[in-house]
């Protein structure tokens, strides 16, 4: 989709992002030039979302081989780069991917090597995303034939082209609805405390899809008064029994889903699912600094970016960045290789 404005992408031997603490407000492209700079991007979340975190690792790796490629470098890179945020599991995946193709060759050969592999995995999670847009497209016209008026399904987070390499994950299946003809509209929720939502808002009025943001609060009661057809959302981490880790408030809305009768999807490329998780219990779960809770960040009167205190320095304060949505609660996971149910999850091979 033209819309599409790559977040992260290969320019020389730098790698060009799309510094996401500044949106919905500027929106402004950051040059990274080192393992460092990938390193921070990462942990101060210039880049977020899953799959664009596990890219924007691989590339990382990349940076830091350009000048020494040695043994020691390669191992300093995947340690440095898997500990900028814990939960989602692409991150993992994709330095696990690195090291794997990297270790055995020579080092002179190794640098070429790390950009070809980092762009073969960023065009990977391209891939994933649009066939996962086609799955969800099945799913939605379906849905849309039991409905009058625009089809209405609530999303939260980010999981559109903002977190991904492609047309994102839970977005991707709205924007194929949307480019074929679906009368659609999304209802976002804010996302508190980092409001990723503000993002989701953001991009669906750059591509054009008509939506509606809402307080985290408000979900329950569109649900209950009839206002919402199905949810989809996006996955930082699937345990093998199908457990879904995703962005704090998923939860909730999966309990509020089930209470009213109402399909609730996940959708994830097959990166998202760590088979060496067996449930939901043994996926680390980030906690995040008290100042997100109590600050907020947005545009003062004269147009700066602005951080202005909510709460008072004193308030105790617990900042869980995600949470976990138990299987039972999910209709399907939505992947690149079909709609999955979550019992089905244990034969796939994730490569
Ligand atoms: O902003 P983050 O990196 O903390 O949030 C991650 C996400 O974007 C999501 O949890 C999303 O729903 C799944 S990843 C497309």
């Amino acid at each position: 989709m033209s819309h599409i404005h790559p977040t992260l992408r290969r320019d020389g031997d730098q790698v060009i992002i799309l510094d996401q603490t500044r949106l919905p407000h500027e929106e402004h492209y950051l040059r990274l030039d080192s393992l460092d700079d990938a390193a921070t991007a990462i942990r101060d979340m210039q880049v977020r979302g899953a799959p664009l975190i596990g890219a924007a690792a691989a590339f990382g790796v990349a940076l830091a081989l350009r000048h020494d490629p040695s043994d020691t470098m390669l191992r300093q890179a995947d340690c440095t780069l898997r500990q900028t945020r814990p939960t989602a599991v692409n991150l993992h995946w994709a330095l696990d991917r690195m090291l794997a193709t990297l270790a055995p060759l020579p080092t002179v050969v190794r640098s070429r090597a790390a950009w070809t592999e980092a762009e073969a995995i960023r065009c990977a999670d391209l891939a994933a995303n649009a066939a996962i847009g086609e799955h969800g497209l099945g799913l939605l016209r379906q849905l849309a034939l039991s409905t009058q008026g625009p089809l209405q399904i609530m999303t939260h987070c980010n999981a559109g082209w903002l977190a991904t390499c492609g047309h994102g994950t839970a977005l991707a299946p709205i924007y194929a609805a949307h480019a074929a003809g679906l009368d659609v509209h999304v209802w976002v929720s804010e996302t508190r405390p980092r409001n990723q939502g503000l993002l989701t808002a953001w991009e669906l009025s750059r591509s054009g899809v008509p939506h509606t943001l809402v307080a985290d609060n408000a979900a329950g009661w569109l649900m209950a008064s009839g206002r919402v057809d199905c949810l989809i959302v996006g996955a930082d981490r699937i345990a093998a029994n199908g457990d879904t880790a995703n962005k704090v408030g998923t939860y909730l809305k999966a309990l509020a889903a089930r209470a009213h009768g109402l399909p609730f999807y996940v959708a994830a490329p097959r990166s998202t699912i760590d088979p060496a998780c067996p449930d939901g219990a043994a996926i680390p779960i980030e906690e995040r600094d008290a100042d997100e809770v109590r600050l907020l960040t947005g545009l003062a009167a004269d147009g700066s970016l602005t951080r202005m205190r909510l709460a008072a320095a004193a308030s105790a304060v617990c900042n869980p960045a995600f949470d976990v949505t138990p299987a039972g609660l999910l209709t399907g996971i939505i992947c690149e290789s079909g709609v999955l149910v979550p019992d089905a999850l244990a034969s796939l091979a994730v490569s």
